[in-house]
């Protein structure tokens, strides 16, 4: 069942999908960009513009790629548009419920041959593709935040997988500009087996009083190289993304090692996740962002 790619779906214009859909249309791909609501979908184009608009700016690309890659960007408020995409990117919320309630929509719309790719920081992609039509024709291709400027993607295999979807994601890979590492399907992967740990650990030497939030960062930063500090970086990748990789850490591998910090677990409550809510364990309302610790 032979597929050219170049129709690409994203679904989820969050951080991740707007930059999945930016990097995807510079490399010539006609994208579709679909989320819950035309306001997301709306609010993911315009980062996409500001970023793009930024490039140009640095000189990383001409105004004619911007103009075209932004020609080939066109908004699907309703998922049934996505019928004729040759491959479609998940990257909604952290939430194995809400992926596999997508699937299920998708699926019967998709073109039989169509590949199903999903951008999951931490859950099984056997798991996912067990709840599709087409488990060999799926597969993790999981970017690295924020995507246009990050070189690495971990392409992950659930069992099913077939070798021409790997090969496929392989080449699609390669078109949009990254490295690629191959990881087996465990709980996080790579990246974020090894990176998440070491935020939660930051999270309990803050609840246990420890240091502040900034001594934390600034022991990090400068006393092991980090080009941010740990509960930075957990702001960046927003905090109900960190605890859910926690949570499939912890149910995943039985281990206690993985418990999420509580204190973690009550800014999610709060709804303070980070950056995308402007208040996380620093404050972004203001000009400079204030540790909130
Ligand atoms: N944040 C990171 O650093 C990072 C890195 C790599 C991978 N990821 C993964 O990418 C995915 C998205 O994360 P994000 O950081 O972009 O989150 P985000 O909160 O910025 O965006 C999630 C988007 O999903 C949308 N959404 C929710 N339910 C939906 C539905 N039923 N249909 C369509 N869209 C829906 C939301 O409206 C929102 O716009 C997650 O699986 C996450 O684990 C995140």
């Amino acid at each position: 069942m032979g597929i050219e790619l170049k129709k690409i779906g994203v679904i989820g214009a969050g951080q991740m999908g707007s930059g999945i859909a930016h990097v995807c249309a510079l490399a010539g791909f006609d994208v579709m960009l679909s989320d819950i609501s035309m306001d997301r979908i709306e609010s993911g184009l315009a980062s996409i513009n500001g970023n793009m608009a930024r490039q140009v700016q640095k000189g990383q690309i001409s105004e004619a790629d911007r103009d075209g890659a932004l020609g080939r960007l066109s908004a699907a408020p309703d998922i049934d548009m996505l019928a004729d995409v040759d491959m479609v990117i998940e990257s909604a919320v952290e939430n194995e419920q809400i992926k596999r309630k997508i699937f299920s929509q998708l699926c019967p719309i998709l073109k039989p041959e169509a590949i199903l790719a999903t951008n999951t920081s931490s859950i099984s992609i056997t798991r996912l593709a067990a709840s599709t039509d087409r488990p060999e024709r799926f597969i993790g291709i999981h970017f690295m935040n924020p995507v246009p400027i990050m070189e690495l993607v971990e392409l992950v295999r659930g069992i099913a997988t077939e070798d021409e979807t790997f090969e496929l994601a392989k080449g699609f890979v390669r078109k949009v500009g990254k490295k690629m590492a191959v990881a087996e399907d465990f709980p996080a992967f790579m990246v974020n087996r090894i990176l998440l740990p070491m935020i939660n650990e930051a999270i309990y030497t803050l609840y246990e009083g420890v240091g502040s939030v900034e001594s934390i960062d600034t022991a990090m930063k400068l006393g092991a190289n980090h080009p941010m500090g740990p509960l930075q970086l957990a702001d960046f990748i927003g905090l109900d993304t960190c605890l859910s990789i926690m949570q499939v850490l912890y149910e995943g591998l039985a281990d206690s090692k993985y418990r999420p910090c509580p204190l973690l677990v009550k800014y999610v409550e709060a709804g303070w996740l980070g950056r995308k809510t402007q208040r996380g364990f620093y404050d972004y309302r203001g000009d400079v962002p204030v540790p909130t610790r």
